[in-house]
């Protein structure tokens, strides 16, 4: 199984499915890193551990319908069997969902549907939940939206701050999409 990983920043849930690939604990060939933006810490360890990488930057392009069709066929040059937003903070749009959707994963941290967005911690912890996780799932055009595939739990504590819920959501969150991507990988993948 081929994959693309679309980052927006640090890259460590992208750093848990290099460490298993390279530990022979998940089977699948990273074709390729991308990123939205220049400078992030995700294409750089990608860069470091030998794995092609690109970026298709939003700011260098006059809309977003151009940037999504340079993504688009950025992405669609490594020919994935399976796309994965990790941490990849931008919305694509229907066209980038016509060549990938039912194949382009994303993980977020929350219980989806709730607190979906750019701060599914924050919103989280600012309602007051006592529980909170994380969510793998086949994502669409929408926000953080599409058919769930696993997803973990996770107690928030008294004491929590943004940061602290957050890296036991991450610890949670690599899990699950390592083990996402080992089941997926054990399976029949269909052909571009
Ligand atoms: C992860 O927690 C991921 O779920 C979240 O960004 C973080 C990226 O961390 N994504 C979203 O909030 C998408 N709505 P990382 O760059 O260290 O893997």
């Amino acid at each position: 199984m081929r994959i693309v990983v679309l980052v927006s920043g640090t890259g460590s849930n992208l750093q848990a499915v290099i460490d298993a690939v390279k530990a022979g604990e998940l089977d699948v060939d990273l074709a390729a890193v991308g990123a939205d933006r220049s400078g992030t810490y995700g294409v750089e360890r990608s860069a470091a551990a030998g794995i092609p990488t690109f970026v298709v930057d939003f700011k260098a392009y006059s809309d977003r319908s151009a940037w999504n069709a340079a993504l688009t066929e950025a992405v669609a040059a490594y020919r994935p069997d399976v796309v994965v937003s990790s941490g990849f903070m931008r919305i694509v749009s229907a066209d980038f969902i016509d060549v990938f959707g039912g194949r382009y994963l994303n993980t977020h941290p929350a219980l989806l549907p709730a607190f979906p967005g750019a701060h599914g911690v924050r919103d989280a912890l600012a309602y007051g939940v006592k529980v909170t996780g994380c969510t793998v799932h086949w994502a669409d055009a929408g926000v953080d939206t599409g058919p769930i595939i696993a997803q973990e739990a996770v107690p928030v504590a008294e004491t929590d701050t943004e940061e602290t819920l957050h890296e036991r959501i991450k610890a949670a969150e690599r899990r699950l999409l390592v083990s996402t991507l080992r089941s997926l990988a054990a399976a029949p993948q269909s052909p571009n």
